[in-house]
């Protein structure tokens, strides 16, 4: 009878990933992937540590799967990826009633961790490595989107932002092997992706040393773009401090790398900035900017904002704000403030900003990035752009949904066009979220 495996995924597109590595790990020891919970033999929640709330809804998911486990009781349930790092004693609780907890270096070790666990014994393996890539395993891409995909390049942190829990819970940084990268995006390509987003916590700091020679992420991007000249290539995420000019020319450079530039920001203070551990203040930053925009005009450039991170002042605050509006960023992520236990900013600064003072400024912080949002929107009314068919759209069975090299989401209706083409659309309205447009023959 055939097993199987059910995972379901939390957090970044970091851990998409390593669901799909895991499944492919299971696969070599029967485990057949389903997207039906109450088929599964063994269900794996891969979760996020990133914020409070992260793992909040994790733990509510816990006790929701544990009633599956009265129906069934030879149901194994796991628990992967960074809270497993984190929270080990808490996930082994009788409360939660986990039978396996992997941290994200040891997925090679779930085979003997759910051999144990099949004898109704806790199993955890949460031994961080400093050389694990997963290098020669071929993640297996699950879902029925066949049109982009993820391949990741790099593990691991070592920049240790002073509110950031990755580099406690994914350890240090290391580089994979540029032929296992390009391997794997030539893979991708003969299954007909058309779009592959290269994947790390800081791919702009991708460094190898091969034959004597060192690989650093210009290098690395160029190879993959040339290789794979038919497909789309995206990258996430930039550190501001390695966003290097050279990186910005091979981005100009070649046509099917995508004109979109992921720069998380924090904060537009430099107090604030420097609290954080960034290594870059303001000014470095707008002067990146300033680079994107000379190197490669039509790129949309995204952000990660944090507010009320400890000591915030009105003022800083502030000058977030008025950075966000000199940038004018196409979109952005934005947070509150969520003390991480561990963090050196746990360890060495207060959360003294009230709660309702940081929401007062996420939601000063979204408002604004609302209005900027639409009206960058509204000046793409009028131009054409090559679209990616991604899917149908969620609203209407009759409109696809694709996006653009500036990874904005436009919607229009099918005509004859198929999952998967690349189509030139007219913009003809908008709003903060979305642009649409109508097809046209070129
Ligand atoms: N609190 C709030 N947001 C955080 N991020 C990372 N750590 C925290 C934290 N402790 C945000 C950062 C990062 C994004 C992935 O999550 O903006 O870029
Ligand atoms: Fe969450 Fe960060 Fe872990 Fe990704 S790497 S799952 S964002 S804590």
């Amino acid at each position: 009878m055939s097993k199987y495996v059910y995972i379901e995924t939390y957090g970044c597109q970091m851990n998409v990933n390593d669901s799909e590595v895991v499944a492919a790990i299971l696969k070599e020891i029967g485990y057949e992937y389903t997207e039906t919970i109450t088929q599964a033999n063994l269900i794996l929640i891969n979760t996020c540590s990133i914020r409070e709330h992260a793992e909040n809804r994790v733990f509510q998911r816990l006790h929701e799967i544990k009633k599956l486990r009265a129906r069934k009781s030879s149901l194994l349930i796991g628990v992967i990826g960074c809270m497993a790092e984190r929270l080990r004693e808490q996930l082994f609780s009788h409360d939660v009633l986990t039978d396996i907890v992997a941290g994200p270096d040891s997925y090679r070790d779930l085979p003997r961790l759910v051999s144990i666990a099949a004898r109704s014994k806790q199993a955890i393996n949460v031994h961080l490595s400093k050389t694990e890539t997963y290098d020669d395993i071929m993640p297996y891409r699950v879902g029925n989107n066949r049109i982009s995909t993820f391949v990741s390049i790099m593990r691991g942190c070592n920049n240790f932002c002073t509110y950031c829990i990755v580099p406690y819970t994914r350890g240090r940084e290391r580089s994979r092997a540029i032929d296992s990268i390009a391997k794997e995006v030539l893979d991708a390509v003969s299954m007909g992706y058309k779009e592959i987003t290269l994947l790390g916590q800081n791919v702009n700091s991708y460094s190898l040393t091969q034959n004597n020679t060192i690989f650093r992420f210009p290098d690395l991007l160029s190879h993959i773009a040339r290789i794979a000249p038919h497909t789309r290539i995206r990258f996430s995420t930039s550190h501001p401090k390695d966003m290097d000019n050279e990186l910005l020319e091979v981005v100009a450079k070649h046509k099917n790398i995508c004109k979109w530039i992921h720069l998380p920001v924090q904060s537009g203070s430099s107090s604030v900035l420097q609290r954080m551990g960034r290594t870059y203040n303001r000014e470095w930053y707008m002067q990146r900017v300033e680079a994107i925009r000379n190197i490669i005009p039509e790129a949309s450039i995204t952000s990660d904002i944090i507010s009320g991170f400890c000591g915030e002042t009105e003022n800083e605050h502030q000058e977030t704000l008025s950075l966000m509006k000199w940038v004018r960023y196409d979109l952005s992520y934005m947070f509150k403030y969520s003390e991480r236990p561990g963090t050196i900013a746990a360890r060495d600064y207060i959360d003294d900003v009230p709660e309702e003072v940081k929401t007062r400024r996420l939601n000063e912080i979204i408002a604004l990035q609302n209005e900027i949002s639409a009206q960058k929107n509204k000046q793409d009314e009028g131009k054409i752009f090559e679209v990616l068919v991604e899917g149908i759209s969620k609203k209407s069975s009759e409109e696809f949904r694709g996006r653009n090299s500036q990874n904005k989401t436009i919607i229009f209706p099918k005509k004859h066009a198929k999952i998967g083409d690349y189509v030139s659309v007219h913009i003809t309205d908008s709003n903060s979220a979305t642009l649409r447009g109508t097809i046209i023959n070129e």
